[in-house]
């Protein structure tokens, strides 16, 4: 069965064909990044805007790449929710359009879960590698999310905790202005810390006790105190510990719960999956097998979706059905109960 998968929830605008939920035939992404740079991170808006423009060549590339017709196309599945609404509405009303003119099933689909399902996908698995065994812990870190869910089965989740107030990827990106460095804040924050001569600086980190919680704005804000302060350490430094401080709050929390609950598998997710040492110190400090999808698919794209969708056939409506998007988080409502 092939799904072509389409993701608009923030600022990637994406298509992907996916046989069978596992195997990717295609993965486009076009990014708005350089379009956000200037503002330092995404105004809606404009992003939505973008994603008008973007959609119709992603799906077209989507389809060539994967060397499919129309005719081979059995269901088209594209993110609901959560995300900007102005973004979701284009990506959701562009796949609803296409299902409709070619008579062929909608899947809604949630993007956290999407993130989650980029485990099942060969190219995460690795052509001999197992699929993920469940139930499982997943960490979904992101710029709009950090969760802690409990996975039972294929759409069946219990949130266990997130973030109180910034997620770690925003917590990434408002940490890289304070330090001049680009949007998004990740992959230049990894880079400067890596060239960081003295590593001794140390910065908070918000336990929380025994809670599945997180909370980065405390850390956010020692980062400000310093950057402000005179005689501040380079901002290699900085960068270093403010790595050192996610990394170490994620890893071990994520574990703690996992073994808390006794799970098969540690799955991580999210853009802020891509981050190197967040990679290794979870597998590091893992006494079970951890899956992490490669760096290509950690960040937004739609392989994920159509991976998703795969699991979710049941919740397949015509596309002329009253489907609308979710913005909010879906978690809250029936499947992340
Ligand atoms: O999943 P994603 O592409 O979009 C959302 O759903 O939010 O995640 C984007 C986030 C950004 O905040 C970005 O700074 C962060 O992921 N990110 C990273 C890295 N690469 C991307 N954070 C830490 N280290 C990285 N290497
Ligand atoms: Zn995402």
């Amino acid at each position: 069965m092939r799904i072509l998968g389409i993701e608009s929830s923030c600022d990637e605008t994406a298509a992907s064909v996916v046989a069978d939920g596992t195997r990717m035939l295609s993965n486009v992404v076009a990014s708005q990044t350089a379009l956000h740079e200037e503002t330092g991170g995404v105004v809606p808006e404009v992003a939505a805007r973008a994603h008008l423009r973007a959609l119709v060549p992603v799906v077209r590339k989507a389809l060539a790449d994967a060397e499919c017709s129309w005719d081979d196309i059995d269901a088209i599945a594209a993110t609901a929710g959560p995300g900007l609404p102005g973004a979701l509405v284009i990506g959701l009303n562009g796949a609803r359009g296409l299902a409709y003119a070619r008579g062929i099933p909608l899947i809604p689909v949630d993007h956290i879960e999407g993130h989650v399902c980029a485990n099942w996908l060969d190219a995460a698995t690795g052509p001999d590698g197992a699929p993920p065994e469940l139930p499982a812990l997943a960490l979904v870190v992101s710029g709009g999310h950090t969760e802690l869910l409990l996975m039972r089965e294929h759409g069946q989740f219990e949130r266990l905790g997130g973030t109180r107030d910034d997620a770690a990827g925003e917590a990434f990106d408002k940490v890289a202005r304070l330090l001049d460095l680009p949007y998004p804040g990740g992959p230049p924050i990894s880079r400067l810390a890596a060239t960081a001569e003295v590593r001794k600086l140390r910065l908070p980190r918000a336990w929380l006790g025994e809670s599945d919680d997180f909370s980065f704005s405390g850390l956010k804000t020692a980062v400000l105190n310093l950057v402000q302060s005179e005689g501040a350490p380079p901002a290699a430094e900085i960068a270093w510990a403010f790595e050192e401080s996610v990394v170490d709050v994620l890893s071990k929390k994520a574990v703690r719960a996992a073994e808390r609950v006794g799970v098969r598998s540690i799955l991580v997710a999210g853009g802020v999956a891509a981050n190197r040492r967040l990679r290794e110190r979870v597998i590091e400090r893992s006494p079970i097998p951890v899956h992490i999808p490669p760096i290509v698919l950690c960040t937004d794209n739609a392989a994920m979706i159509a991976a998703a969708a795969f699991r979710h056939l049941d919740d397949a409506v015509a596309p002329e059905s009253a489907l609308d998007i979710i913005p909010t988080a879906v978690r809250r409502g029936r499947r992340w109960a």
